[in-house]
């Protein structure tokens, strides 16, 4: 139990904090541990949200909190103009090994995921000395300007506040509710589309000569949890190499072991030209990361990249103890076997007869799943899968159901979709706890109507 104190500071403070911020739990969350968190009123909750794709080993991981804990008694900020410190170069000399490709290896650490792609444009647009960017429908980057400007999501983050960041086009990608297909639509069907559209775009919108770079998700993200289809970032690749633009792949939330690869787009064997990662990188201490290749950035002015706190010594202490946890502990095997347990769960509840017909879709890779309801609104009149029948704001009302019943989940993007973003190191019996009490809220929910 959380002492009197926090819970009249909530009362009492609660109300100066910025109305902005929105919240999915109430109460002061006082523990994690692992894939459990605590919450001050003693409520106990498995946590399938990793603070949205961020504790990927679980809160509090005792290898990683240690390591940080280390290295606060040694040194905690060195600015990164002013001296290297001993965990920014191992980290490196640690994550080298991970990457997709050998022609990623030049490293920038910064500290949120929105800061890695703002830089990750300002790469693209210095390396080609052009200005466009080509994002994706869809797509989640981040709420800074340039991030702002590129994420395509959902209004609400920029909502009130354009002009944003010029010289931005939108791709459709490959996702069938937002092209309005069906759900067992080839996605190399899929694919073939959007790359015909981005043929279109470039001879109707932004020229080559102008364009710098496409930047995706490998697999949304706030989007729905779509994975792009191979053939998809294979054609990407081929436009790219014809007209001399950059590939950007945004890793932040599907990078890093979660998709059951190191990063999503190795399925694809598709080269990006430039990477960034954040989230799971440090397990919870903020760090982010721009990859990319050393014949790009040794054309940079040194002091054109830095930020006082980029590459912090505690964080990134932090990520060398994440990527140590992954080797030793077999991470990536253990995310392939739990994504069995819990597709095979999906599944069955998708073949159930009173619920089937509310489930659109079950997608995903390795730990990043979703499912899609059906819906009485959906997004207007003109989207082909609105079903009048179905119960309303089903996404909404099974997480919250799920948390009562003591899961934490989250919902996403525009449509009903829950999104199941657990511990990377879950356990059989806490994925089988989860899946048991997701069954159970969905039914009750549509058995509600
Ligand atoms: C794919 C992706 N890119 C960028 C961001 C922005 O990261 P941050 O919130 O650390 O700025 C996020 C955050 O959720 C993300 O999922």
């Amino acid at each position: 139990m959380a002492s009197a104190t926090a819970q009249s500071d909530l009362l009492k403070y609660g109300q100066y904090v910025n109305k902005g911020l929105g919240r999915s739990l109430d109460g002061i969350l006082t523990k994690g541990e692992g894939s459990w968190i605590t919450m001050d009123d003693g409520r106990r909750l498995l946590d399938f949200s990793c603070g949205i794709g961020v504790t990927n080993l679980g809160h509090c991981h005792p290898k990683i909190s240690g390591a940080a804990a280390e290295q606060c008694m040694k040194v905690v900020h060195s600015q990164c103009s002013i001296a290297f410190h001993e965990p920014y170069l191992e980290l490196i000399k640690k994550i080298l090994p991970f990457m997709p490709h050998p022609s990623l290896d030049s490293f920038f650490f910064w500290n949120s995921g929105s800061e890695v792609i703002e830089g990750a444009i300002k790469i693209a647009r210095v390396t080609t000395g052009r200005q466009n960017i080509i994002a994706m429908q869809g797509g989640y980057h981040g709420r800074t300007y340039g991030a702002m400007a590129v994420t395509k999501s959902k209004t609400i983050y920029s909502e009130g506040v354009h002009p944003l960041m010029p010289g931005v086009y939108t791709l459709p990608f490959p996702y069938w509710h937002q092209m309005n297909l069906p759900s067992s639509t080839d996605p190399a069907e899929l694919s073939r589309l959007c790359l015909a559209q981005l043929d279109l775009l470039l001879s109707q919108q932004t020229a080559p000569r102008d364009t710098a770079a496409i930047l995706l998700e490998p697999v949304l993200g706030e989007g729905g949890y779509v994975p792009a289809p191979p053939e998809f970032l294979r054609g990407l690749r081929e436009v790219c190499d014809r007209e001399g633009i950059l590939l950007i792949a945004d890793e932040i939330q599907c990078g890093y072991g979660r998709t059951g690869r190191m990063f999503a787009v190795e399925e694809s064997g598709v080269r990006p030209d430039i990477m960034t990662i954040a989230k799971g990188l440090a397990n919870g201490f903020p760090l982010s990361g721009i990859i990319t290749r050393r014949e790009y950035t040794d054309k940079l002015k040194p002091g054109s990249m830095g930020g006082t706190y980029a590459g912090n010594a505690v964080a990134c202490a932090a990520a060398c103890a994440v990527a140590d946890v992954f080797k030793n502990e077999n991470i990536l095997d253990n995310v392939n076997a739990r994504s069995v347990e819990l597709f095979s769960a999906l599944n069955a509840l998708r073949n159930d007869p009173v619920i089937s017909k509310y489930i659109l879709d079950v997608r995903g890779k390795g730990l990043m799943v979703a499912v899609e309801f059906a819906s009485p609104v959906g997004t207007g009149p003109y989207d082909s899968f609105v079903d009048k029948t179905a119960p309303r704001d089903l996404a909404k009302r099974i997480a919250a159901r799920c948390q009562k019943k003591g899961l934490f989940i989250l919902t996403t993007s525009v449509y009903e979709v829950i999104r199941f973003i657990p511990a990377l190191n879950i356990t059989k019996e806490e994925m089988a706890e989860g899946c048991r009490i997701f069954k159970e809220a969905v039914g009750e929910v549509v058995h509600e109507g």
